[in-house]
């Protein structure tokens, strides 16, 4: 599947709440790798964070912000990027992506994402009357394009730490079959 890319960095990708920076850092860590974070690139060029760039610039001005730091991404080498959990419902994101990362997908169910995220109040797209079903809707219609990462780990009943060892070993395997280390 991974054969003939130059995996030299490890992307997660899915939906809010399902621990791709928690688990991104900790992966980082155990591969002695760097870590990055769309959100956080956007935020630094932007000089103003997530829900103002929503507020005051729409959704819409916030996906071209990530489709500009997709080129940003391409020279990372030896690191482990997070990604903010719409990215990769736009396909040439994920495709970019998959030019120098294995891309691997974070899953939970609705109802853990929202037991995750409910005391949070950072993410513009969950400020509705009924979160829930934003989440059901929102993750329904990104699943088709969850499913095109190269790996799916489900984070359901695991452990951050879990998950992250088991996103280090995926990650191994897939670079023992490309040439590039
Ligand atoms: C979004 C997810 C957020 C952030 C923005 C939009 C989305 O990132 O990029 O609020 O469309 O799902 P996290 O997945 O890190 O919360």
């Amino acid at each position: 599947m991974t054969g003939g890319r130059a995996i030299h960095n490890l992307a997660l990708v899915g939906f809010m709440g399902t621990g791709k920076s928690s688990v991104g850092q900790l992966a980082a860590a155990q591969l002695h790798f760097r870590f990055t974070d769309t959100d956080e690139l956007i935020e630094a060029r932007a000089g103003k964070t997530i829900s103002s760039i929503f507020a005051e610039e729409g959704e819409v001005r916030f996906r071209q912000h990530e489709r500009s730091v997709m080129e940003e991404l391409k020279k990372c080498h030896r690191t482990v990027i997070a990604t903010g959990g719409g990215l990769v419902a736009n396909e040439e994101n994920l495709d970019s992506l998959k030019v120098h990362a294995l891309v691997i997908c974070l899953w939970a169910s609705p109802e853990t994402i929202w037991e995750r995220v409910r005391n949070q109040s950072h993410r513009p797209l969950l400020q509705t009357p009924d979160p829930l079903a934003k989440i059901r809707q929102l993750l329904a219609e990104r699943e088709p394009f969850y499913r095109r990462a190269d790996v799916l780990v489900n984070t359901e009943l695991r452990s951050v730490k879990e998950v992250a060892h088991h996103v280090t070993h995926q990650f191994r395997q897939a670079r023992g079959h490309t040439s590039d280390h």
